[in-house]
């Protein structure tokens, strides 16, 4: 229930449960015509714990969680508990295991649960964490923890036409590299003038292993093959090239003569 005063206002819980347990939060609201944002300068927080010796858990209504374990980003678990004089440890399903919270590659925080600050391929599987206090100890709802790498960046790109212009009837072709971290998926997609009208060009993809400033990078060579050019194709070729971080346009003109 929330009661407005003239200079104050005021948040009651009812009946709280352990699921209350968490920050509140509240700010004064200020509309300058239609802007009627949260300042988050002017938010003032708090957090409160609603203790429930049986039940050391927030509750959650999910019997496990699938995670995201991103390479490029740390990762929290957020088993939270219901007080803060439980002690709560991370725990592996299978093979049993207990991982060392030292702070460094993973933390825990009472407000927030475990953080995973380098996330890596070993970490992934089925986690979960525990708490006890006096007499009881319980686990978390199980977190299934998915390690999926991400480029630091989107693709560098490059794309190149065999000519700037080509006779009417001539072959030419536009080749699109794009370079990155050789364990990511890269895909290389066209746009060309005749595309409109269902003109078939020939595609040609490869792609190799290459060595650059002292490390690995994969390259992906995509080749759009046009035969007998006609003035239809006369105009800007754009490639294209995603992975999850981003995607890198890059073009070049073709002029039919
Ligand atoms: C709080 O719990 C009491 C007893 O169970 C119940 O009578 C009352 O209606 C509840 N109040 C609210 C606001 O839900
Ligand atoms: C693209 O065109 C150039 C110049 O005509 C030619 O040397 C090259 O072999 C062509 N590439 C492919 C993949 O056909």
């Amino acid at each position: 229930r929330i009661k407005q005063f003239g200079r104050f206002s005021q948040l009651l819980v009812v009946n709280s449960t352990t699921a209350d347990t968490g920050e509140y939060s509240c700010w004064p609201r200020q509309c300058d015509r239609s802007d009627c944002g949260k300042d988050e300068e002017r938010t003032a927080r708090t957090f409160v714990f609603f203790s429930d010796p049986q039940e050391l858990f927030v509750p959650s209504d999910d019997y496990y969680e699938v995670v995201q374990l991103r390479s490029d980003r740390p990762t929290t678990l957020p088993c939270q508990v219901t007080t803060p004089l439980a002690k709560v440890t991370l725990h592996r399903e299978f093979p049993p295991e207990d991982l060392p919270v030292n702070g460094i590659e993973i933390s825990y925080d009472l407000k927030k649960g475990f953080t995973i600050h380098h996330p890596k391929p070993s970490l992934s599987g089925s986690l979960f964490c525990m708490a006890s206090y006096q007499n009881v100890r319980q686990i978390s709802t199980k977190y299934m923890l998915i390690y999926i790498n991400y480029p630091r960046a989107p693709p560098v790109a490059t794309v190149k036409a065999s000519v700037s212009s080509v006779h009417a009837g001539d072959n030419f072709n536009v080749t699109c590299t794009a370079v990155g971290e050789p364990e990511v998926d890269t895909e290389i997609t066209w746009e060309y003038p005749g595309q409109e009208i269902g003109r078939p060009p020939y595609i040609q993809e490869s792609t190799d292993v290459v060595r650059s400033g002292g490390h690995m990078q994969k390259e992906w060579v995509s080749v759009l093959l046009v035969d007998g050019a006609r003035a239809v194709d006369e105009g800007v070729y754009t490639c294209s090239a995603q992975n999850l971080q981003g995607t890198t346009d890059v073009t070049t003109r073709v002029k039919v003569l």
